[in-house]
């Protein structure tokens, strides 16, 4: 049987941590590319993860390229290119840079893997991942953000390290843009079944959520030169892996969303089922009024975005 191939376009920290997890689950074949000017960055980092494979027991060709063509025809393909914030920053203030970037990228990908998935994690990125899809023109269930599963995974953390329970046993979701109007929801979350507000005092949980919020940021503010990635490539490679291997996981992602919850045409975090297919189902939940008025908030914070992006990139 042939092994997928998975194109990671983008090789700085989340790219190539992305191309290490994928490698290391034996999600398939990996092509690592990034721009001409970074030379042999790629097959260097390509290479070094092919030589950790002999230690780590897994069989994936890793290769590492400036050039499209090597890409062609990839199952999915990862954009992680662009730049990251440093301290200071907030994501929005990606989005010139990567608006380019993104536009680019997908021009290219468009024509080298046409029936491809492509996940899009460059930032800001409810914005990136409109643009990806305007400019492939591929069907926008084909087309999908990651943020959601790195939210949440931050707010199951920081969940278990105040309750003393493992990871494994804290089941979370949250809705709307990955940027400060996310949305955690504290009524789809709960600890090994039970209700997280039976659990913890609700201060305390709204304390929980605002971190959450600030996770990115947390993270931007300790490194200083750059922002995370390990957390951020394990999210991105948890979605290969449900395209891949077609596991029909109910995560939250970027997804497109038109008459679902009203959003009207717009990429923005909810919860799907996410496949073969790509986004096979988007789960439409009844929100409580407050929980719909920060999805509200949110979905404006999005659209302001697109719009700001839409005319830069009709300026240009
Ligand atoms: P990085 O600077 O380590 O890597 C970015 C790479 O993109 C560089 O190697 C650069 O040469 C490459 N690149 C730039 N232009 C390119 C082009 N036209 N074609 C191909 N490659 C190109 O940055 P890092 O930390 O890997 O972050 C990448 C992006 O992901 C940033 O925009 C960051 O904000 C975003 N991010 C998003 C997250 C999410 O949850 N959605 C989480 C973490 C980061
Ligand atoms: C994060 O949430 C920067 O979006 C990135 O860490």
């Amino acid at each position: 049987m042939r092994r997928a191939k998975i194109s990671i376009v983008g090789a700085g920290n989340v790219g190539a941590t992305t191309a290490h997890w994928c490698a290391a689950a034996e999600l398939g074949d990996i092509v690592l590319l990034d721009i001409p000017q970074t030379e042999g960055m790629p097959a260097g980092k390509a290479l070094d993860l092919m030589q950790s494979s002999p230690i780590m027991g897994f069989d994936a060709k890793v290769l590492g390229t400036t050039q499209y063509d090597d890409t062609a025809g990839s199952d999915v393909v990862v954009i992680t290119a662009g730049i990251p914030r440093k301290p200071g920053m907030s994501r929005d203030d990606l989005l010139n840079t990567n608006a380019r970037i993104v536009g680019s990228v997908s021009e290219e990908i468009r024509r080298t893997s046409p029936e491809s998935i492509v996940i899009v994690v460059s930032n800001p990125l409810d914005a990136m991942v409109q643009r990806a899809q305007q400019v492939t023109g591929f069907s926008p269930k084909k087309v999908i953000g990651q943020a959601g599963i790195l939210d949440t995974a931050r707010f199951r953390a920081f969940l278990a390290m105040e309750l003393g329970v493992s990871v494994e046993d804290i089941s979370a979701m949250l809705l709307g843009g990955h940027g400060d109007t996310m949305v955690p929801l504290p009524s789809c979350t709960s600890v090994g079944g039970i209700p997280i507000s039976r659990l913890l005092a609700p201060q305390r949980l709204d304390e929980i959520v605002q971190r959450t919020r600030d996770g990115g940021a947390e993270i931007v503010k300790l490194l200083k030169t750059g922002s995370a990635y390990y957390a951020p490539a394990a999210a991105t490679a948890q979605m290969v892996e449900a395209i891949v291997r077609d596991k029909k996981r109910l995560i939250p992602c970027a997804a497109y969303c038109d008459k679902q919850y009203g959003v009207g045409g717009y990429y923005v975090g909810v919860p799907v089922i996410l496949g073969a297919a790509g986004v096979e189902r988007i789960i439409e939940l009844e929100l409580t009024e407050s929980e719909r008025a920060a999805f509200q908030k949110s979905v404006d914070a999005v659209k302001d975005l697109v719009a700001i992006m839409d005319k830069l990139t009709r300026d240009t």
